[in-house]
């Protein structure tokens, strides 16, 4: 990795491997720990450098001056792209879904205050933004800039997710994350021990399409994963007061926030799915937590 990487790299914090204490657990004897990605980094948190890594250390190699890139009005992948490009001088261009709202979101703020350029693009045209999958493949790309899809999932992600992987130094059998794009589920898939199965929780509604997706940035056909759609709760970004209320009980008990569009969607399946009876005595899950707590301003 480039030295400019390297430097930012090593501003970072461990993520450490915590287990639960919960009386629900330990009645059931599955033992469930968190990877605290959410830790790394105040504002690079959870998944984004993980993925983010290799693609910027790709595009830098390449010359890159500018990246473009895509996400909603509380997107972290835009977040952290934007104050990573402040840090390393890249000029970032954030192409942002729906009208400009008359008063923009902290994160928009944010990124802003950060020097990415924003360009809010109506929502038929924001889909019609996902078929550009290759960092080369965006129309009218001029010379030194580069293009990184949605959430940043293209397979240059999935090496830094396997580094995640490669931290965790305790067996276990099941290793959960939520779904946004599929590309840290898909970095999981391709880097855990044989025995160990990954599931990933999708954050949206209908969301049959992302295994395809994550298919697709497999280099090989993989069967240790599964997506579980359940737990959407409405759609991306929606909550009731069943998840509000989930989100606050685990922060009370555990000291550890959580946010209802991702983390804690994954967290309230988990304890719903051991309640059900789906994990064995003597299973030992690790859920990782991918940060995004900046995207619950207001
Ligand atoms: C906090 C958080 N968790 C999970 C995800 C899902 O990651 P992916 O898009 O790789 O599925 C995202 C989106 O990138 C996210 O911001």
């Amino acid at each position: 990795m480039l030295p400019k990487l390297l430097s930012l790299e090593n501003t970072f914090k461990p993520s450490l491997l915590v287990q639960i204490n919960d009386v629900r657990f330990n009645q059931h004897q599955v033992e469930l720990w968190i990877k605290r990605d959410d830790l790394l980094h105040p504002i690079i948190s959870g998944n984004k450098w993980r993925k983010l890594k290799y693609s910027l250390d790709h595009a830098l190699s390449l010359g890159t001056d500018t990246v473009i890139s895509m996400g909603g009005m509380y997107s972290n992948h835009l977040h952290a792209l934007a104050y990573i490009g402040k840090i390393l001088g890249l000029k970032t261009i954030g192409l942002v879904r729906g009208e400009q709202p008359l008063i923009l979101t902290p994160t928009l703020r944010d990124v802003q205050d950060w020097g990415m350029t924003l360009k809010f693009v109506s929502r038929t045209d924001y889909r019609a933004l996902r078929q550009y999958q290759d960092f080369d493949s965006f129309p009218d790309l001029k010379p030194a800039q580069y293009w990184l899809p949605e959430g940043g999932a293209q397979v240059f992600a999935l090496k830094g997710v396997a580094e995640l992987v490669h931290e965790i130094n305790i067996a276990y059998d099941t290793l959960c994350v939520p779904c946004g794009t599929g590309a840290t589920l898909a970095g999981m898939a391709a880097a855990v021990p044989d025995n160990v199965s990954v599931i990933g929780f999708a954050a949206l509604k209908n969301a049959e399409f992302l295994r395809t997706d994550v298919a697709a940035l497999l280099a090989q056909p993989l069967n240790n994963w599964h997506i579980n759609l359940a737990y959407h709760f409405g759609g991306f970004a929606q909550k009731d007061a069943s998840l509000t209320a989930f989100i606050e009980d685990f922060k009370l008990q555990h000291k550890i926030s959580l946010e209802p569009v991702y983390t804690g969607k994954m967290m309230y399946a988990l304890y719903d799915l051991l309640q059900k009876g789906y994990f064995k005595p003597g299973h030992r899950i690790i859920a990782v937590h991918t940060g995004g707590l900046q995207g619950n301003r207001k």
